[in-house]
């Protein structure tokens, strides 16, 4: 074990960054406003935290490709939410437990332990025949510069309830101890496992926290786990269940246990690319989720020598019926010019042109009066070219949604859908963020969420309303164009 090996690798990475940066200055479904890696490959959200007054960003990253492989650790912080700055690459593979070639430094968690940053990961070597996951420990005195620990793995082999797929640790502070949850499998059943440590070098393990009984798929990636109003929230990212991509539990804790009891079961987003969400609680006391915006689909911008972007940040809150709400931060209204509003519409039989910045970037927030509407539906056709189209639809009548992108850009496929529960029965409420090449809809009082990429070109600008039999009312309607935060 060498930290020397880990720093040469880090600058080796750090080269070929640097060479690949210039191959992406023409790329032109580069986002605008949502985070990216400088060039190649990024996947999962890791490591999120607020520190020293700054919000840290870690994630998933392969510089060498446009596509997944040697894990490594990208780095970049914000005070903003909305405006990043990348910092020196946090881990690259170097041990023979995060061996470059056969997996590499996989996700996990970071936290404050009494001012050394400290980052638990899936050290990964031999993948694809015969993975060996293990769970492994960096520290760092500055912050920028991380040094893995001599005793790694600190968590060597799956416990008896689990199996070889072992990973993605997420801790937390809880009393004295320090708590962990990781996914794992056994007979083709996922779930969460718990540990605890006092130093987060040897760790204990306590139980099964939760698990699938077949309704949730065959392996549990990315688990997160965290207090909420009075309650605990369960996030994974299931393998093996069709269309759903990251699943909430809300429940109650009881750690003498180590068990978790849950009541209510969510979707955070059903959207088909969204995945591997993170959570963190920041210094104003909220509760906040990033996911991984590209899953299942990468998309083409591997032509472009990248692939990858994250959702806008969302702050998770509790409703009383203990299903959540997840809030685009308000942070993002830095962005916005050009504010356009028009009160009292009634759509019938023709289109309605929506005006919204160039078309492209923009937010858009309307409120629908339900009880004058008469229409059975309406959707929100976005990003449309001659040709091309999103299609939004809000069925009323039936109360579902789909975001359907069969048309969008000649790449994208696939409708997702979800129940629309019109939780408030006068008003429905919509809010949109459409970017380069993602649209992300909020809905229902922010209980229903759907994302998704689309790659369509910046000649897809036009965005318009239709209504299906019958009448729309909108009480309000607001957009504004959004400026560019990324470089
Ligand atoms: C989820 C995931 C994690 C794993 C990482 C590897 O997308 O498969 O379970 O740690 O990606 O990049």
């Amino acid at each position: 074990m060498s930290q020397a090996i880990h720093r040469e690798n880090l600058l080796k990475a750090k080269k070929v960054i640097d060479e690949r940066k210039p191959l992406i200055k023409k790329a032109k479904m580069r986002q605008r406003y949502h985070f990216m890696a400088e060039e190649g490959w990024i996947n999962d959200p890791n490591g999120l935290i607020f520190f020293n007054n700054q919000y840290h960003l870690f994630y998933q990253y392969n510089p060498y490709d446009s596509k997944w492989g040697a894990m490594h650790w990208g780095h970049a912080v914000s005070d903003d939410l909305v405006h990043w700055k990348y910092l020196p690459l946090a881990l690259a593979p170097s041990e023979p437990y995060d061996n470059h070639k056969q997996g590499g430094c996989w996700s996990g968690s970071a936290i404050d332990n009494n001012g050394v940053l400290s980052i638990l990961y899936t050290g990964t070597t031999n993948y694809g025949k015969g993975s060996v996951q293990t769970q492994c420990l960096a520290t760092s005195e500055d912050a920028i510069h991380f040094n893995k620990y001599e005793g790694n793995p600190v968590i060597k082999t799956p416990p008896v309830t689990g199996g070889i797929n072992f990973r993605d640790p997420k801790v937390w502070k809880y009393k004295d101890y320090f708590y962990m949850v990781c996914g794992t499998s056994k007979y083709k059943l996922g779930k969460v496992v718990l540990y605890k440590s006092i130093d987060l070098r040897e760790w204990e393990y306590v139980n099964v926290l939760a698990e699938s009984r077949g309704e949730f798929g065959y392996m549990w990636e990315c688990p997160d786990f965290y207090p909420l109003g009075g309650k605990y929230v369960l996030m994974f990212s299931p393998m093996g269940v069709r269309d759903r991509k990251s699943i909430y539990l809300v429940g109650d804790m009881d750690y003498r246990t180590g068990k978790f009891d849950y009541t209510v079961i969510g979707e955070i987003d059903w959207g088909l690319n969204f995945y591997a969400p993170q959570s963190f609680l920041d210094g104003k006391g909220r509760r906040l989720i990033v996911g991984w915006a590209n899953a299942k689909d990468w998309g083409p911008t591997f032509k472009e020598n990248w692939c990858g972007s994250f959702s806008i940040p969302r702050e998770v809150k509790l409703y009383d019926d203990n299903t959540l709400m997840f809030i685009p931060v308000e942070e993002f209204k830095q962005l916005r010019y050009d504010e356009r509003k028009i009160e009292n519409i009634r759509i019938s039989n023709d289109k309605m042109f929506i005006e919204a910045g160039d078309g492209v970037a923009f937010e858009l927030k309307m409120k629908i009066d339900l009880e004058k509407t008469t229409a059975d539906s309406f959707s929100l056709f976005l990003r449309c070219s001659y040709c091309q189209k999103t299609v939004i639809t809000f069925d009323i009548k039936s109360s579902g949604v789909t975001f359907d992108r069969n048309k969008s850009d000649g790449w994208s496929k696939g409708i997702s859908r979800s129940p629309l529960k019109k939780p408030d029965k006068k008003i429905l409420d919509i809010h949109i963020f459409s970017d380069q090449s993602s649209i992300e809809i909020f809905t229902d009082n922010y209980r229903t969420v759907h994302s998704g990429n689309v790659f369509a070109s910046n000649k897809n600008n036009k965005n318009y309303i239709v209504a299906n039999c019958g009448s729309v009312i909108i009480n309000k309607l607001s957009t504004w164009g959004m400026n560019d935060s990324t470089e």
